[in-house]
């Protein structure tokens, strides 16, 4: 296959709408609970998808009515599931609270995604046959480091989203093409493998751990950092953010679809934010995640922008 193979998880989301985080201790009351799908594998999955990327998720539901619901989804955006696996562990779950800004705070419950332990040589197989492997790390690192050195051996393109952020080994970074982290993973990466973890500077500082950086930066946008080259910064599309959940996810689906397209770096960067600023105007992760149409007609928007 010459798309995009997703090695990662999938959640069922369970969203509550409150008006503020609560802190440690406290209790709030919530506006409302939606049920959605989630999960940074399958949104990203979902992402490429909508991009236009033939793309093949491989993880693992429970054999339960989420694990359904996940795999349908899938399905429904044309995802191949042959590689999904059915664990006796229940389908992962987070639980999200989403305040009036568009803020969230998330707990997961890996659940299945806990048992993503080993690749099949189906799996393997799909990976050597991609243009690009793409991983988060919701699934045990071992199998994260595994995919990569597959995909590296067989010159896959491998984009890592180092979320949540956890400490990566060498033999990990080694195999990566592209790092895509926020502002806090790209500090604590930065503090863990001794490169000055200050924010200015931080996605070319990290350029000693992996060729390409991308640093997403919220309501800022987001930066391209490449060995050899000057920083390429694209700005945030001015929008009414009500929830911001599942926006870095639209952002890697999005971003690797341009790549394997054949857009430039810089374009898939303006590609990947303009389906980012879109995710965040809708609720949800999944139901937030922006068509193709969309995503051209935002670029297009901001280009005319900048012209006028
Ligand atoms: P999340 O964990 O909420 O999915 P993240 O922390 O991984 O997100 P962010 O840097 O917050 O990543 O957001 C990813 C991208 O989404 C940004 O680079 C930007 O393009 C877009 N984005 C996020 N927030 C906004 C916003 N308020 N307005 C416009 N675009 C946004
Ligand atoms: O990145 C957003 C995702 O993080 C949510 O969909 C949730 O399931 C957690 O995995």
């Amino acid at each position: 296959m010459s798309g995009i193979v997703v090695v990662g998880s999938a959640n069922i989301d369970q969203v509550f709408s409150v008006d503020r985080i609560p802190s440690p201790g406290e209790t709030v009351l919530s506006h409302g609970v939606s049920t959605a799908l989630g999960g940074k594998g399958q949104n990203q999955a979902v992402a490429a998808a909508r991009a236009g990327a033939k793309t093949c998720f491989v993880g693992a539901v429970g054999a339960d009515n989420f694990g359904e619901m996940v795999r349908a989804g899938l399905t429904a955006d044309s995802i191949d599931v042959t590689q999904l696996r059915t664990s006796h562990k229940p389908t992962g779950t987070a639980l999200i609270a989403v305040d009036g800004t568009g803020e969230n705070t998330i707990i997961v419950e890996p659940g299945a995604n806990s048992e993503v332990t080993v690749l099949t040589s189906a799996d393997a197989a799909a990976i050597s046959a991609a243009s690009a492997l793409v991983m988060q790390l919701e699934i045990p690192l071992k199998t994260v480091v595994e995919a990569a050195r597959v995909a590296q051996a067989a010159e896959t393109l491998v984009i890592l989203n180092a979320a949540p952020i956890q400490e990566l080994p060498r033999v990990l970074l080694d195999a990566l093409d592209v790092l895509i982290v926020n502002e806090h993973e790209a500090a604590d990466l930065a503090r863990d493998n001794d490169v000055a973890p200050e924010l200015e500077g931080l996605g070319q500082r990290l350029l000693a751990l992996v060729p390409t950086v991308i640093v997403t930066l919220g309501s800022k946008g987001a930066s391209l950092h490449r060995v050899g080259s000057a920083e390429v910064l694209v700005p945030a599309h001015r929008v009414t953010a009500v929830d911001a959940t599942g926006a870095g996810d639209t952002f890697c689906g999005a971003f690797a679809a341009g790549v394997i397209e054949g857009m430039s770096a810089d374009d898939a960067l303006r590609f990947a934010v303009a389906a980012a600023s879109i995710s965040v105007e809708n609720h949800g992760a999944v139901p937030s995640i922006p068509l193709r149409a969309a995503i051209e007609t935002r670029a297009k928007e901001s280009r005319q922008q900048v012209t006028d």
